[in-house]
């Protein structure tokens, strides 16, 4: 089974950034322990800044056998409709992530323009977001490859 991990704008600044609020860890570390919880589990991970790569890379998904989306679009998940157009195409579990409860911080922060079109939301858990996707994803798997 193959999940793919995607990360926007800022998250390759992890443990460099805002340390209270998204941890002192880099991703990669984070992504290390993430393989090692789920071995069974091809994890990819790919990380841009840029809103056009994002839309691409989710566009490609519709001809990859994958099984699961994890996003975090960083601040773009507060306003990019080219993004949330883009995760309506691929047909797997997408599940949106944000390692700050984003309904406890700024105004600007406390709506997402993706979630409605992901099939859940997961946010306040810091790096644990992540694995809960995953377990959401390896669970439930089955109900959209049809076995
Ligand atoms: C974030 C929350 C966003 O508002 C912010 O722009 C980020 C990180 C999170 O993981 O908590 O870059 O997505």
């Amino acid at each position: 089974m193959k999940i793919l991990i995607l990360n926007g704008p800022n998250l390759n600044m992890l443990g460099r950034r805002e340390e209270a609020l998204y941890g002192s860890e880099k991703f990669e570390k984070i992504l290390e322990q993430l393989r090692t919880a789920y071995p069974q589990v091809e994890l990819e991970y790919f990380q841009s800044n840029v809103e056009g790569e994002i839309v691409t890379r989710i566009q490609q998904l519709a001809d990859e056998a994958c099984q699961g989306l994890v996003i975090n679009a960083g601040a773009y998940s507060h306003y990019s409709y080219a993004i949330h157009d883009a995760l309506l195409i691929p047909q797997l579990i997408k599940v949106e992530v944000h390692l700050s409860n984003i309904y406890a911080r700024e105004s600007f922060r406390q709506k997402s323009v993706l979630s409605s079109a992901c099939d859940g939301i997961i946010a306040g858990f810091g790096k644990e977001s992540y694995r809960l996707a995953i377990d959401y994803i390896v669970q439930n798997s089955r109900r959209k490859v049809g076995f």
